[in-house]
């Protein structure tokens, strides 16, 4: 396994299973293989649906949208820690939607995620027609000058996975921009940020008219999390 994995290969798809948060996930070279960060995304994603009351509140089922899902990592783990919240996570790449069906099946969550094809939010009134509570994403980052510096094993990974344009900030403009029909007031939107890129996707969001802005350090305390409000009016 390691002569294999010193060609190149992540370790990821040799064995073909990633640990995130309390679940195990099939992987592929279909699938970004979840990283350590992503799992800090879903806890402020959690953190905030508990303030919310999705735990107090046995009346109310959380709407919560996945936007990228990959393996399903992030959506999956939400439904699988609470209870009391529905997803709906969608990918352009067919393939990779494939894995995180298969993920969900292992998990038994098939009835509260609905994985669909998408490019980013083209699709989505299609499967539901009301706002979310949060809509969430981990986006390609990676920008063009940066492709030469990633590591042999990061090459392996989807290309529609990793890269975000020039500066790897579009999918932020575009998310930024239309993702606020879909949040109800007072709804959260959560993205993971490449290290650096903090000041550039606020810009963006506060542009945007969003509110309450607040970013989140990483394990290496780098700011990789941008939480951003919805304004209730
Ligand atoms: C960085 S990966 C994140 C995967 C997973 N959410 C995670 O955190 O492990 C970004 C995902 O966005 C998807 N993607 C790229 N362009 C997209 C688009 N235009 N619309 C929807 N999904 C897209 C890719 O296929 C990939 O699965």
């Amino acid at each position: 396994m390691l002569f294999r994995s010193a060609g190149g290969k992540p370790i990821q798809h040799i064995i073909g299973e990633q640990g995130f948060r309390r679940l195990v996930l099939k992987v592929t070279p279909d699938v970004l293989i979840p990283r350590p960060e992503t799992e800090l995304l879903v806890d402020a994603v959690i953190k905030e649906l508990k303030l919310k009351g999705v735990e107090d509140n046995p009346s109310k089922v959380f709407k919560v949208l996945d936007v990228g899902t990959g393996s399903g990592a992030i959506a999956l783990s939400i439904a699988y820690e609470l209870e009391k919240t529905r997803l709906w996570a969608l990918d352009i790449s067919v393939a990779a939607l494939e894995v995180a069906g298969e993920n969900s099946i292992k998990y038994g969550l098939e009835e509260r995620v609905t994985f669909f094809q998408s490019d980013l939010f083209n699709q989505v009134k299609k499967y539901c027609n009301e706002k979310f509570d949060v809509i969430v994403s981990n986006p390609p980052y990676v920008a063009a000058d940066e492709k030469s510096n990633l590591p042999k094993d990061v090459l392996r990974e989807p290309t529609m996975a990793l890269y975000g344009g020039q500066e790897g900030l579009d999918f932020y403009r575009r998310i930024g921009k239309e993702a606020k029909a879909y949040l109800d007031s007072g709804g959260l939107l959560a993205l993971e940020i490449a290290e650096g890129r903090a000041d550039s996707v606020v810009d963006i969001l506060s542009n945007n008219d969003y509110i309450g802005i607040e970013l989140i350090k990483d394990y290496n305390e780098r700011e990789r999390i941008v939480l951003a409000w919805r304004d209730e009016s």
